[in-house]
């Protein structure tokens, strides 16, 4: 387990958390709770039906929400065809998830990476494999998140986007719940229902969705110190 010290990419959440923008990440968070009156979704994964929606800022900004809240956070970047994770955390990018599904002896506290958030642990998407759908589907798969569930508080899962690869929907059986992130324009809505459709087809229940890349709105100044 290494510790590390400077974040590469400005997360907001982290550097201005009194900004609107962290806000509404705190209301996610608390949405999230409100949403679970009779149980808990101690693990969440974060998907979109295409790329550069904001998935993996979507998943850091809440992962920290839930980690200044005290919650021993775990996330983890299951994106293995485009990981961001080590890049937006400053953290070596060598092995992780896809090492822990392939190799038999590696255990969470070799390959995960605590930052500089306290509570916060990530463990990054680990050696490029040529079969990551296999992997993320696997039984190995399953044992290992309800091994994290006792480990941790709260787990958030980035993932790939839904219409490029089944990824997102082969990790469904293991999670508690999932966020679907669109971006204000370019998400077709088309595109949008088809995703939605096929991640209600497995039953995880859909949490809520985050409409990113809102256009700036000045009413929101008013929120600022
Ligand atoms: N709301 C936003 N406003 C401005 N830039 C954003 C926003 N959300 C994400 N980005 C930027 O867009 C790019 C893609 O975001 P990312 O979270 O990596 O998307 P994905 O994981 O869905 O591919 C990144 O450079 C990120 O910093
Ligand atoms: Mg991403």
């Amino acid at each position: 387990m290494s510790k590390q010290k400077t974040a590469k990419r400005k997360l907001i959440t982290a550097t201005n958390p009194s900004s609107p923008i962290a806000e509404q990440f705190k209301t996610l968070r608390a949405s999230i709770h409100f949403s679970s009156v009779d149980r808990e979704y101690k693990s969440i994964l974060v998907t979109s039906p295409e790329p550069e929606s904001g998935k993996s800022t979507v998943s850091a900004n809440l992962a920290i929400c839930y980690a200044k809240q005290g919650n021993k956070t775990l996330l983890i970047d299951a994106d293995m065809r485009k990981p961001t994770s080590h890049r937006t955390f400053g953290i070596p990018y060598n092995i992780g998830l896809s090492d822990m599904l392939t190799g038999n002896k590696i255990e969470l506290q070799d390959v995960c990476h605590q930052t500089e958030i306290e509570n916060l642990t990530i463990l990054t998407s680990g050696t490029m494999v040529p079969n990551p759908n296999e992997l993320l589907g696997s039984k190995k798969m399953g044992q290992l998140l309800q091994q994290f569930e006792g480990q941790f508080d709260q787990i958030i899962i980035d993932t790939p986007p839904i219409l490029a690869s089944s990824d997102a929907l082969v990790l469904t059986p293991y999670v508690e719940g999932a966020i679907v992130v669109l971006r204000s324009y370019g998400t077709l809505k088309e595109r949008a229902k088809v995703a939605v459709k096929q991640l209600q087809k497995t039953k995880v229940p859909i949490l809520g969705t985050v409409l990113n890349r809102v256009k700036n709105n000045s009413s929101n100044y008013y929120y600022y110190q």
